[in-house]
């Protein structure tokens, strides 16, 4: 099994160099170089691609690496919004994710983005740096006994919906489906009364055709004054102009963001040089109560080392023709 890794950072290359002792039979080879049309070809003589969040993999990509002869579509992620199901099902081409690396580590990032904002932590690390010790515009609020309101209560948002418990905030939730595991604790709401009375909202389900902008001026003016977002799950669950129009309306007491809709050529790039010219991003950037991370929601050792064993085990899974909960169909 030859696998080719497009959109390779270097701690990619080391985790799964690492991984790839126990899996003897299976062959890889790095590129730094982004999967798009143009560059599928490069796949020649490989049975497999591993790609990322950030790859190309849409329809034209799916159809250059057919004629390349790839079989296998390798998501070292969660998330395969990304990803033409269609056109891989009906050229025979099968796509495997990671589904569940490390929940807690995204559940945490959320919850770091949260309270980041809240405890304006971005503007406290400046202030006493610069040797100005004094409190204005630090003030935050309790998050005990407040409303947490988790969308989406897979894997992620059941872990943050655990952290939130932790914090003794109430949890509220809305999801298609209920989690038992959360039942105890965990009260599903429609997903106007979680906007109407969340403190704090935060999203968790995956980026579909029925999610796309979620957010948006109806639902933002639905939200309590004065209440934090978070998104850690993907960008186009919130457009982003009318996040804009909320956060000037001073609706928002904070908003973190791990993912934006504009981050595809921001995504693990150093672009410091650069003149952004039509951001929406150094927009948001604009304003003090908005922090933003590059997806790094992901980015813990334990995760990465989940992320390589499993894609790895996806490649031999697919060769041996295993079914199992980690392939993806349209
Ligand atoms: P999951 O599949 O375990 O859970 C998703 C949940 O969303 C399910 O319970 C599903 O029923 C629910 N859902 C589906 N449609 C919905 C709707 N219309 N409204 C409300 N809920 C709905 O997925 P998991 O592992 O919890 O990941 C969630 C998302 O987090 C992924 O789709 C991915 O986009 C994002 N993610 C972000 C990462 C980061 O680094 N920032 C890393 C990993 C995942």
């Amino acid at each position: 099994m030859k696998i080719l890794f497009y959109d390779t950072q270097n701690y990619d290359r080391e985790s799964f160099d690492r991984t790839k002792e126990q899996f003897p039979e299976i062959e890889v080879e790095y590129l730094k170089t982004g999967l798009a049309a143009r560059t599928a070809s490069l796949a020649k003589g490989y049975d497999a691609v591993c790609a990322f969040v950030n790859s190309d993999v849409g329809t034209k990509t799916v159809e250059a690496l057919h004629e390349a002869g790839v079989k296998l579509i390798l998501m070292r992620c969660a998330g395969f919004n990304n990803v033409d199901l269609k056109t891989a099902a009906k050229y025979g081409i099968d796509v495997r994710r990671v589904p569940g690396y490390s929940p807690e580590a995204v559940a945490e990032h959320a919850m770091t983005l949260a309270m980041t904002v809240n405890r304006h932590m971005h503007k406290a690390y400046t202030k006493v740096r610069e040797n100005d010790f004094s409190l204005g515009g630090l003030m935050g609020f309790n998050f005990y006994q407040k409303t947490a309101g988790i969308v989406g209560t897979g894997k992620i948002g059941a872990a943050m919906a655990r952290i939130c418990r932790g914090f003794g905030m109430k949890v509220i939730a809305y999801d298609v489906y209920q989690n038992e595991s959360l039942k105890d604790f965990v009260t599903y709401v429609t997903l106007d009364e979680l906007l109407a009375q969340s403190d704090l909202i935060s999203l968790h389900c995956p980026l579909m055709d029925s999610t796309y902008h979620m957010i948006n001026r109806e639902s933002i003016k639905k939200m309590k004054d004065g209440v934090i977002l978070v998104n850690t799950s993907r960008g186009g669950l919130v457009k982003t102009d009318d996040l804009i129009e909320g956060i000037r309306a001073r609706k928002f007491f904070g908003v973190g963001l791990d993912v934006y809709e504009e981050e595809t050529p921001n995504v693990f790039e150093d672009r410091s040089d650069e003149i952004l010219e039509h951001s929406t991003t150094a927009r948001l950037l604009s304003f003090p109560n908005v922090m933003i991370t590059s997806h790094q929601g992901f980015f813990t050792e334990e995760a990465l080392r989940a992320i390589a064993e499993t894609t790895l085990q996806n490649a031999l899974d697919f060769e041996a023709g295993k079914e199992t909960p980690n392939i993806v169909r349209a």
